[in-house]
């Protein structure tokens, strides 16, 4: 089964974005993780990252047609977007949304995440390892689904 990984905005950035919140891992280190963790579990991916809100949309789109689930991190638009979440609703998939950073811990306007509703699992403060259990995540619910 396919897999979208979506990365959404500043998530180019990563490795010299404030690393003291993000790490020093940057996004092809977690793409490479991504894809050894798909490998391992008989998944196949497709990792991409924009810093459109659009394009993200259009990928939950997309995704409705191509991949059999989603994981996303939704970055700074999971605090503000509807739209986002409205797509993931609509997408009748399985979504595990990943948080980097443990978003609780940090200002309130992080707490609240709109994409949280559309997903099945939320992973946070774990770093790049986070991306790795969310497709594990979504692994399991696939399998589950097929029983
Ligand atoms: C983030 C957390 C968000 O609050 C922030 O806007 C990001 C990254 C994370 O991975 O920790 O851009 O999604």
């Amino acid at each position: 089964p396919l897999i979208f990984v979506l990365n959404g905005p500043n998530l180019n950035l990563l490795g010299t974005r404030q690393p003291e919140i993000y790490g020093s891992e940057t996004l092809d280190d977690i793409e490479a993780l991504c894809a050894e963790t798909a490998d391992a579990l008989d998944l196949a991916i497709d990792f991409r990252q924009t810093n459109v809100e659009g394009e993200l949309i259009s990928w939950v789109q997309e995704a409705r047609s191509h991949a059999a689930g989603i994981v996303i991190n939704p970055a700074g638009y999971s605090h503000t977007s509807v739209a986002l979440m409205d797509a993931l609703l609509a997408s009748d998939l399985p979504v595990v949304e990943v948080h980097l950073s443990n978003i609780h811990r940090r200002e309130s306007f992080r707490h609240l995440s709109y994409v949280s509703r559309a997903a099945q699992g939320v992973i946070c403060g774990l770093g790049p390892h986070g991306y790795a259990l969310a497709l594990r995540g979504i692994a399991g619910i696939l399998a589950q689904s097929e029983q």
